[in-house]
This record gives C-alpha cells, sequence and structure tokens, in this order.
C-alpha cells in the first residue's frame, strides 16, 4: 500500500471510530436539514474536521474537497472526502454507512478508500497496485452478461427531475436481471463492485465525493466505469455506470433508448 493510502486508512479508522461511538445515541444527536431529503449530524461534521486534520498533518500543502466544509486549496494533490456516506442509514441506525476518501494528483485519481466500520471492513485502491479488502485482493465478479446478475442502484430521492427516466430504467434492468439492490451507500456499492458481490452499478446525481475513491477501487479490481454514454465524464455528471466489462457493456445497451440530451454523459 502506498504511503498515502496508508494515512488514508489511518484517517478512515478514526472517523468510522466516531461513527460507531455515537451509533447507540443516535436520538440524542443533533440533525440538520441541507436539502430535500438531506440531511447533515455532528457525526458528519465530526467526522470530516477528524479525517482532514490527519490528512493535514502528515500533507499540509495538499488541497481538499470535503462534502460539509467544501474546497481547500492546495498543491496538486487533492483530497475527496465525503466523511459518513449513506448518512440517512446512520440517522435511522440501518447498519450500511461508509467513509470514503480519494486522492487525485493533476485530476488523475491515485488513491482510494472506503471504510465500513460496522463490519470492519477496510476496502483500499491505489493506481496501478489493485484493490484490497483487508488484506485480501479484489476482483471484479466475471459474469458475462445481465442474465443471472445482481445489479446495485441508487434511488434519486432528492432531486427528482429524471425520476420518471430512472423509472424506465429501473424496469428494464429489473426484466433482465436477477435482482437489484439499494444497499444505501454509493461508496459501499463501488466497493462491493470491486468485491465482486454486486455484478453492476448505476445511479443518476451522484457527487464526486459519493464514488471517486469506489471508482478507482472498481477499475483497480479489473472493472469498468463511464458514464451512461459509456464515456468518460461521469466524475463531472455523477451519472455513473460501473462492472465487470462485459456487463457494464449490457448495462450501457440497455439504458441507452431512456438517455434524454441531459444524461448522455
Ligand atoms: C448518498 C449515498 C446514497 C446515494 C446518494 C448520496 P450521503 O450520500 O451515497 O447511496 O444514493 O446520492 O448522496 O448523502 O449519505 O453522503
Ligand atoms: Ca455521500
Ligand atoms: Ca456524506
Amino acid at each position: 500500500m502506498q504511503p498515502m493510502t496508508n494515512i488514508a486508512v489511518r484517517a478512515a479508522r478514526a472517523a468510522g471510530k466516531i461513527q460507531m461511538q455515537y451509533l447507540n445515541r443516535l436520538d440524542t444527536l443533533t440533525v440538520a436539514k441541507k436539502g430535500r431529503n438531506d440531511f447533515v449530524s455532528e457525526v458528519d461534521r465530526a467526522c470530516e474536521q477528524e479525517i482532514i486534520q490527519i490528512l493535514k498533518a502528515a500533507y499540509p500543502g495538499h488541497g481538499v474537497l470535503a462534502e460539509e466544509t467544501g474546497t481547500q486549496q492546495g498543491n496538486e494533490y487533492q483530497w475527496i472526502i465525503d466523511p459518513l456516506d449513506g448518512t440517512t442509514n446512520y440517522l435511522h441506525g440501518f447498519p450500511q454507512f461508509a467513509v470514503s476518501i480519494a486522492c487525485r494528483h493533476r485530476g488523475e485519481l491515485i488513491s482510494g478508500v472506503v471504510y465500513d466500520p460496522f463490519k470492519d471492513e477496510m476496502f483500499t485502491a491505489d493506481k496501478g497496485g489493485g484493490a484490497y479488502l483487508n488484506d485480501r485482493r479484489l476482483r471484479v465478479s466475471n459474469r458475462k452478461s445481465l442474465d443471472g446478475a445482481l445489479i446495485g442502484t441508487g434511488f434519486p430521492f432528492r432531486d427528482h427531475t429524471h425520476l420518471d427516466t430512472y423509472t424506465e430504467m429501473f424496469k428494464a434492468m429489473i426484466s433482465e436481471t436477477a435482482g437489484l439492490r439499494r444497499p444505501g451507500s454509493a461508496a459501499l456499492d463501488f466497493a462491493y463492485v470491486a468485491a465482486g458481490r454486486l455484478d453492476g452499478f448505476w445511479e443518476i446525481g451522484l457527487s464526486i465525493w459519493d464514488f471517486a475513491a469506489g471508482a478507482l477501487m472498481v477499475r483497480e479490481a479489473g472493472g469498468t466505469v463511464s458514464d451512461l454514454a459509456g464515456g468518460d465524464k461521469h466524475l463531472q455528471t455523477g451519472n455513473v455506470i460501473a462492472g465487470p466489462l462485459k456487463v457494464h457493456t449490457d448495462m450501457v445497451r440497455l439504458l441507452r433508448p431512456f438517455l434524454h440530451a441531459d444524461l448522455r454523459a
């Protein structure tokens, strides 16, 4: 594991510890609303502060892009942080949430960490160095088509602009696969694709911190990540498909008829 990923692992563990400490007293948490169905708690904020402090202590010159506190300018390295991915799950005590930390160098993803503190599963990836779950090397599933595939997704529960389109996609996907899952943490969904637990994943309207680490992880596990049209704009648009090459190709083909102009990236 590269030194930067090692530091990110330390930061993710520290944040995961905070999440676990508060899990038994969720009813005492102060929760604020950022928008429709968009909540932030003192746990999100405390985790983000802890992560940034650990990363900055090791790399004072690096820049930061973090969900709750925004951008801090820096050198050619930038940390992309989701301190608590799956806040809605977390606030309900539904045990599917994670810390996500990625690093970009001159715009290219080089390091990614996704940590599930409830299961104590640490997913890591280094550009060119593969993806791991704890000490085990990860590989995407070897499924060759949508037939029999278990596919993950996320619902557009905040921004309803594409709700009808999404529903059409959902119907098409349901008829072609063995099952769909909506676990509620995009960071973990990508990690699960990397681990072969899901055969594929798609979602509309993610933010970069939801899946920057996960996208590198899927690639390093031998999978393909793209925007909905099969192009490379996913980190900008947040519209994304991920999976082993053949499943990914089938998903792009299946979803193509539903892509209005603003989703063709
Ligand atoms: C959310 C989760 C969810 C996805 C949403 C994200 P948050 O992140 O990743 O799975 O469907 O689009 O915003 O708000 O819990 O950090
Ligand atoms: Ca998130
Ligand atoms: Ca979050």
